[in-house]
Formats: structure tokens, sequence, C-alpha cells
């Protein structure tokens, strides 16, 4: 998710540089957007270090020379792709060219061209504040779908006493939050999630591995976040970023995988086993590169079983949910595995359809529990994530395995 901050010009512009990190606590990308009275509190180098992403500072750069934009109508490509537009702190000035379509700079003119929701939190004077053209201002915005986050009363920075001050960062970016439906039911919860495929070597260069493309676990990875979660997120060879906020811990082989799930798991109070890990490895790797001599053959053995392990080991109030990848009677199969493995739910996937599954980014999957079957339709991974997430945390109350307060 992107968020575009516009920041004008007052005192409370240095707040702006705390709601850049909130929100990239909740893995929300920043774009700020400076008006050039902000420039004249704060220098955009400081939100291009925070945010680390270029700062925009206006519509055009010095005379003759082209701006700092990727485009020329880059206004019109930051409107396209951005999830919401706040502007904190918005002065009086900002707030009535919003309010009469005025665009005179890029942050007036990327409001008029977003179809994303705005929210503005307002900074001034109490006078300025009280006066009629400020209020009617934002009675029309109001109307017109923009969220106001109130400001508050106390001391401005103007030496007077009342209404004017901007809300806390904190009470900014819930709002926002809000706005762009991110709950956050998951705060007291960790969520261990084992992702990708495992690696089991042959000999120096070669391995044997799977299809998996973790796009499913590191979209668990990414959603429990946002809800809030921490997220330990163990993860076999990919070639995808792991989501910011996510503590990412690298594995190749299903042993590794096995060390770092076990010494993690005590932490967590829900677990999610997506990885595709080895069934098997070779028994005995070679130790220099075998040569093209004819036909070999390579003895198998069995990897350790992690779900298995962990769900021998659990603690009474930790959620286990598995992943069953099936090429035929996908249910009959989960669910014999779901009780085999002892487990609270199981998350069942065809991967024998090329459309969905393995490197999509599409999944279709049935979410199996003691007592309930959930079909879940073709959609994206990261709607399937929210799903499964939705269902791990019906079960932590339905079965009374609720996190201990931190
Ligand atoms: N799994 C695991 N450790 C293994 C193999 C699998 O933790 N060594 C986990 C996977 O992460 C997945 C679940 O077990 O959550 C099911 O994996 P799958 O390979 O489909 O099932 P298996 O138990 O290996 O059964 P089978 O291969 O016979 O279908």
């Amino acid at each position: 998710m992107k968020v575009a901050l516009g920041v004008c010009g007052g005192i409370a512009a240095y707040k702006a540089c705390e709601i850049v990190r909130l929100l990239q606590e909740h893995g929300i990308r920043v774009q700020v957007v400076m008006t050039a009275a902000a420039q004249e509190f704060i220098r955009p180098l400081t939100f291009a270090a925070l945010s680390g992403e270029k700062v925009i500072a206006g519509l055009w750069g010095p005379a003759g020379e082209p701006a700092n934009l990727d485009s020329a109508i880059e206004h019109i490509a930051v409107a396209q792709s951005i999830d919401a537009l706040l502007v904190a702190p918005c002065t009086a000035d900002t707030l009535a060219k919003f309010a009469h379509g005025q665009a005179d700079d890029f942050l007036s003119t990327l409001y008029l061209a977003t179809p994303a929701p705005v929210v503005i939190a307002p900074t001034m004077n109490v006078q300025m504040w009280q006066h009629e053209a400020t209020q009617s201002n934002l009675d029309i915005l109001r109307k017109r779908g923009v969220q106001v986050v109130e400001p508050g009363s106390g001391y401005l920075a103007c030496g007077m006493v009342g209404a004017g001050r901007m809300a806390e960062p904190e009470q900014i970016v819930a709002t926002i939050l809000a706005k762009l439906g991110i709950v956050r039911d998951l705060a007291v919860e960790t969520v261990l999630i084992t992702a990708g495929p495992t690696r089991e070597p042959v000999d120096p260069v070669r391995f044997l591995g799977n299809r998996s493309s973790g796009k499913m676990g590191y979209a668990l990875a990414e959603a429990a976040q946002r809800r809030g979660a921490r997220v330990v997120l163990v993860s076999g060879p990919v070639a995808l970023e792991a989501p910011a906020g996510v503590e990412l811990v690298r594995v190749e082989t299903a042993e590794q995988m096995r060390s770092a799930v076990v010494s993690r798991a005590a932490e967590a109070s829900i677990i999610i086993a997506a990885a595709a890990v080895a069934d098997f490895r070779v028994r005995k790797a070679a130790e220099q590169k075998i040569k093209r001599n004819g036909a070999i053959s390579l003895e198998l053995e069995p990897t350790a079983d992690i779900l298995q392990e962990l769900s021998e080991n659990r603690r009474p109030e930790q959620v286990l949910v598995g992943f069953a990848a099936e090429t035929e009677d996908a249910v009959e199969n989960g669910r014999a595995k779901l009780k085999r493995k002892n487990l609270d739910a199981i998350v069942i996937n065809d991967v024998s359809r090329p459309d969905i599954g393995f490197d999509s980014d599409r999944n279709e999957v049935t979410i199996i529990t003691a007592d309930e079957k959930i079909e879940v339709p073709e959609d994206s991974k990261s709607k399937i994530a929210q799903r499964i997430l939705d269902a791990a945390l019906t079960l932590k109350t339905k079965t009374g395995r609720l996190a201990p307060a931190k």
C-alpha cells in the first residue's frame, strides 16, 4: 500500500516525520509531497532519508530546468498509484485551495487528480481556525467526503491557547489505517510463518528442490504484519523481498528450516506452515561435483516433519495451521493430514491446476478445521492470506487459545 503524505508549512511539519515512521511500521510506502512553505520549516532531504523515496517538492524546477520529477505528468502518475492522500499538517491556505479547486502547486493538483480517499489534519492559529472562511471551507471538504482529523486544544506555537494544534501522529495514523481498511486485530499475536521451497544438496552445485515460489507465505507475512502482528518469516530460497517490518530468517535445507522454526516456535501464538518442505534428502551428498559418467542413483532418506514436531511440542494457546499441496482427492487427503498432524486448520490447494497455485499470484483454497470447511474462491494471494488469518483468529477464540496479554 502507498500513501501520499502532503506536508504544508507549519511548525507541526516536524511531526510529519513521526507520521512517516508510523506508516512504515504498518508496511505502508510513503510518498512525501511538500509545499514551498513546508520547505521553509524542514528540508526535503529529511523526508527523503526517512521515507526512502524521492520527495516531490514542487511542480517546477528552478527556471529553465526540469522539476525533480520522473515525468511531466507525475501528478497524474502519483494520483493513480496511491491508496490514500494524507495532508498533515494541513494549513488554512491548502485547505482553501482544496475547497475551491485551485491547483497551483503539486499538492493541490494531486488533490484534484486523485480518486483515492483524502484525510487532512489541519493546524493553525485559533482565530484562523475559528474564522468563518476556514469553517466554511471545512464544511465543503467534509461534504465532499474528505475526512478531517480535528486539531486539539492547547498551547499553540503563536503563544495563544485554544483549538488549532495538530492532532497527535498516532491519532492521524489510526484514522488513515481505518480509512484503508487496515484492522489491527492481530496486535497481541506473534505469527511464525514458513515459506518457499527447501533445497537439498546433491553435490556442491546441484540440489533437489521444488516449484514453490514462496508467494503464499510472503502474502501471509505481509497481511499478518499489517494487522498488527509481530511476524517471524522463516523462508527457503525465493526471489521475493521480505515485507517491511517482518523478521526474516533465511534458510536453505529442510534441516535448517527445522532448526530455525523449532528455536523460534515458543514465541509464536499462531504458526502457519506454508513452506513446501522437501520430504526427502540425499543420504550422503557428494563432496565433489558428480561427473557425467552414465546413470547414477541417489539414495534418499526422509526429512524430519517440522509440522509434526511443532504439533507434538506445542503450547496450549498455540494455533497451528498447515498446508496441503495436493494433486488428487485434495479435501480427503487434507482432512487426513489435519488429523494425522493434529492441526487446528489445514489449507488445501490443488496444485494440479496450472492457473493457480505454484508461482501464480492467485490461488483458490479450502480451509478445513475440526468442524468447518471453508471454500475460498479464486482470488489474489493477499486476499486468500486475509481469509487464512481470519480463520486462525476465529480458532483462537473458539478453542480458547487466546494469547496471554502483553
Ligand atoms: N511439512 C513440514 N515438514 C516436512 C514436510 C512438510 O513441516 N518435512 C509441512 C508443510 O509445510 C505443510 C504440511 O507439512 O504445511 C504438508 O506438507 P505436504 O508435503 O503436503 O504433506 P506431507 O505431510 O509431506 O504428506 P504427503 O507428502 O504424503 O502428502
